[in-house]
């Protein structure tokens, strides 16, 4: 058996040392995460794998040094915006207000979105322009609307703090700081945003039962009546795909996915947002047109857009949407309300 290890242990050595001729920068996380110490996320119990790449494995170290990062204000030009200006642990990582405001006084674009389970989701924005956590965490820093300072100079400020680069050292073995590593920081603490504690999910382990309010909305969610698994089905109330929902006409339509593949068949289509925590993350849609969850429900009875790209899945387009009776409306909102963690926006663990 100890003649196995060495021998699995030389052959690994054998491959990291190829890997380091072949990639510098994986090399560098490779050695660097040795001194570290893992973090190890936890899958809630009827949740799939996620997806995670293997050069960015989490570790105490860089979770901590993510957190720290992601609350900074010292990442935005005036020093006065950070990640958590616009992603408030009490509204799910989301803002309540519609348009959130950058560093330059500037509106953003559109209403900030919640940020949790991002373990399970592979796009990144209203519009999926960012492919990788990564990706999307090195956006804010160049964006005039959001913090705009431009990585050089953050680099600057980061290596020239007194505390900083020993927290680099820690997660990741070495203090020359630079923005991969501080978006790999920043992801490994976004990735432990995980929630999954409501009463759906212990009704999903047996745990819990729906009153007859919930149990209607819940047949009404599920089934053709009012379709929404369609698009927010599975344990994560998504399927993390782009749809047209019919917010708009013709006339009205946002580019949406269209950003990213310019075909016209993508105009006013959209990520499509999970439901779960939606008592903590109004207003609602991309642009946060709609204040209240009853609005979004008359929305999808009374009120759809037949556009030229609405979804087939969308099928009452024609007629305005489902026409759902008041107490059918009022039901599935109770069902939608049992996706409620209180207890992920209150964790102190998720805040410096
Ligand atoms: C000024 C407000 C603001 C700041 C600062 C900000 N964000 Fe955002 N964030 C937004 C808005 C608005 C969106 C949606 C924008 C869009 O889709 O174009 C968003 C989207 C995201 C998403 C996409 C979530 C998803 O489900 O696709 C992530 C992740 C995210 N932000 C993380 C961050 C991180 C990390 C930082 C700090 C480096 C940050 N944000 C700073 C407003 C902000
Ligand atoms: C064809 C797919 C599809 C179907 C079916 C669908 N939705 Fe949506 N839903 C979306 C998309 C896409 C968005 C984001 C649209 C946007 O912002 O432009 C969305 C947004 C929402 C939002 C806003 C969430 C937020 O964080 O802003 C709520 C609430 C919602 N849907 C509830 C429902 C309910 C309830 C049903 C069933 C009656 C339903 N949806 C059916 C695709 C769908």
């Amino acid at each position: 058996m100890k003649k196995l290890i060495v021998l699995v242990s030389f052959l690994a050595a054998v491959f990291i040392l190829v890997q380091c001729e072949k990639d510098p920068f994986v090399s560098q996380i490779e050695e660097s995460n040795s001194e570290a110490t893992p973090y190890y996320l936890k899958v809630p119990q009827g949740f799939p794998d996620y997806f995670l790449k293997q050069e960015n494995a989490l570790t105490e170290e860089g979770v901590a040094l993510g957190k720290k990062l992601f609350f900074d204000p010292l990442l935005s030009k005036n020093r006065d915006v950070s990640c958590a200006s616009c992603h408030l642990q009490s509204s799910s990582f989301s803002d309540p207000r519609q348009r959130s405001i950058g560093t330059n006084g500037t509106s953003t674009s559109f209403h900030s979105m919640p940020i949790f389970n991002l373990a399970w989701m592979n796009e990144f924005f209203w519009d999926g322009r960012a492919k990788s956590r990564e990706e999307q965490a090195l956006q804010p820093l160049n964006n005039p609307l959001e913090m705009d300072l431009g990585w050089n100079e953050a680099v600057e400020r980061l290596s020239s703090d007194p505390e900083y680069p020993s927290l680099f050292k820690a997660a990741f073995g070495t203090s020359i700081i630079d923005s991969n590593l501080a978006a790999q920081a920043m992801v490994q603490y976004e990735m432990t945003l995980v929630s999954a504690d409501t009463k759906f999910d212990a009704w999903l382990r047996g745990e819990a039962s729906f009153t007859l309010e919930e149990e209607m909305g819940r047949i009404i969610y599920n089934s053709e009546r009012g379709d929404c698994f369609h698009c927010h089905g599975s344990v994560l109330a998504t399927d993390n795909s782009f749809h047209n929902n019919g917010l708009d006409s013709d006339a009205d339509l946002k580019p949406g996915l269209f950003n990213v593949t310019q075909d016209e068949a993508d105009l006013g289509k959209f990520k499509t947002p999970t439901l779960r925590n939606l008592a903590f993350t109004a207003p609602y849609m991309h642009d946060g047109r709609f204040q209240t969850i009853e609005e979004v429900v008359d929305f999808y009875s009374d009120s759809v857009q037949n556009n030229s790209n609405v979804d087939v899945l969308m099928k009452k387009a024609t007629t305005g949407g489902l026409g759902l009776n008041k107490t059918e409306k009022e039901a599935l909102i109770a069902f939608i309300l049992t996706m409620t963690d209180s207890s992920f926006i209150r964790n102190p663990l998720l805040v410096p």
